[in-house]
């Protein structure tokens, strides 16, 4: 979700009013992606190096993380879809972490649809730690078995998209991006519209995709 900040300087206003803005655009964009047939989405809110930014905006998105999550709880519940947060929650307030907490629990049992939400997350945070899990239980270190404990289990994107102009992933879902369709948006994540998506599912749908093999 590249952009907040260059939106919000565009209008004359603070690189917070630019997150609060893009974070409202979250369940907005889930609810168009399920509306065009797709049932698992992972918005990218930071990486690992976006920690490093100042302590008044990384507090300010940890802080809409928590108000996205208790305004969309009961529409979780009601949609079934499963909640989760993706990435290094360690250092979070308690009283964050406790909201995440309860809406994965509380909807840990649901398979239809799956929203995630990447915050101080990495790539290479994710096949690092899957590594330390299988050397710790002394399992293979095999393909399969580093699948099971990333934290996506098993689930890789189809589809992923960037906004903001670049061309690039950020150390975003490196092991299970090896065969994603990637798509970037010339726009900023808090101009990205119901039409764009539309737009991009609809040129995934007639992308042929043969995961290396040959065509046939
Ligand atoms: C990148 O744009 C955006 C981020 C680092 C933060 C994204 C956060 C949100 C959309 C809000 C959080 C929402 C939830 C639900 C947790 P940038 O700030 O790097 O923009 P720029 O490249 O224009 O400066």
């Amino acid at each position: 979700m590249d952009g907040n900040g260059r939106w919000a300087k565009a209008q004359g206003k603070s690189r917070q009013y630019g997150h609060k803005i893009g974070s409202s655009k979250v369940y907005d964009v889930f609810k168009q992606c399920v509306k065009l047939g797709c049932e698992s989405a992972t918005f990218f809110a930071m990486s690992s190096e976006n920690m490093l930014r100042s302590d008044e905006e990384t507090e300010y998105i940890s802080l809409l993380l928590k108000s996205s999550i208790e305004e969309h709880f009961s529409d979780l519940l009601l949609n079934k879809t499963k909640f989760k947060v993706i990435g290094d929650i360690t250092k979070l307030p308690d009283d964050i972490k406790q909201v995440i907490k309860n809406a994965e629990d509380k909807t840990k049992d649901f398979t239809d649809l799956k929203l995630y939400i990447a915050y101080n997350y990495g790539g290479q945070w994710d096949i690092l730690n899957a590594v330390k899990s299988l050397v710790h239980k002394n399992h293979a270190i095999t393909t399969e078995n580093l699948n099971d404990y990333l934290s996506t289990t098993d689930d890789f994107p189809d589809l992923i998209v960037r906004t903001g102009g670049y061309k690039r992933l950020s150390n975003f879902m490196l092991w299970q991006s090896c065969y994603s369709e990637l798509e970037f948006l010339d726009k900023l994540w808090p101009d990205i519209s119901d039409h764009d998506i539309k737009l991009i599912f609809d040129q995934y749908l007639n992308t042929e995709r043969n995961f290396g093999r040959i065509k046939k």
